[in-house]
Order: structure tokens, then C-alpha cells, then sequence
């Protein structure tokens, strides 16, 4: 398994509902709008367990997780 994550929002389909932000505050944080932002450009795996989460309970399947070679 990579050791990094790269994470990305479809803003293009976020419609703020805001799980994201709730469940990985260290990832994600809120707009001035609440929508969604990433807080870096990458992750390592001690935020795996609430990244995935926030993965799975976004109702618009708006974040993209993408293992960093190396
Ligand atoms: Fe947007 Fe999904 Fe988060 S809709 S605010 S990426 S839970």
C-alpha cells in the first residue's frame, strides 16, 4: 500500500454537505459557502481511517482518493 494520498473534490458535483469536513477535519475543511477544500496536497496513512470515511458518507461520491507513487 502507498505510504501518501493525494485527495481531491469534484467541485463540480460538492453540494456542502459538509460529512467530509465533520468526519476528517484534518483533510477537508469548509468554503465561506461550505463546500468542500482540501487542507494539502498530500496525506499519509494516519488519516486513512477518517479519510475513507469521509470518502464513503459523501451522498455526492465527490472525493477522490489516489495513491502517490513513492
Ligand atoms: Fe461536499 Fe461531499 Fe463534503 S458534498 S462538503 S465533499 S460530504
Amino acid at each position: 500500500m502507498s505510504d501518501s494520498f493525494r485527495v481531491e473534490v469534484d467541485h463540480s458535483v460538492c453540494a456542502g454537505h459538509g460529512r467530509c469536513y465533520d468526519l476528517a477535519p484534518s483533510v477537508f475543511e469548509p468554503d465561506d459557502d461550505g463546500f468542500a477544500t482540501v487542507t494539502g496536497t498530500s496525506f499519509g496513512t494516519d488519516v486513512l481511517p477518517e479519510l475513507t470515511a469521509a470518502r464513503r458518507n459523501c451522498p455526492e461520491q465527490a472525493i477522490t482518493v489516489t495513491p502517490l507513487e513513492g
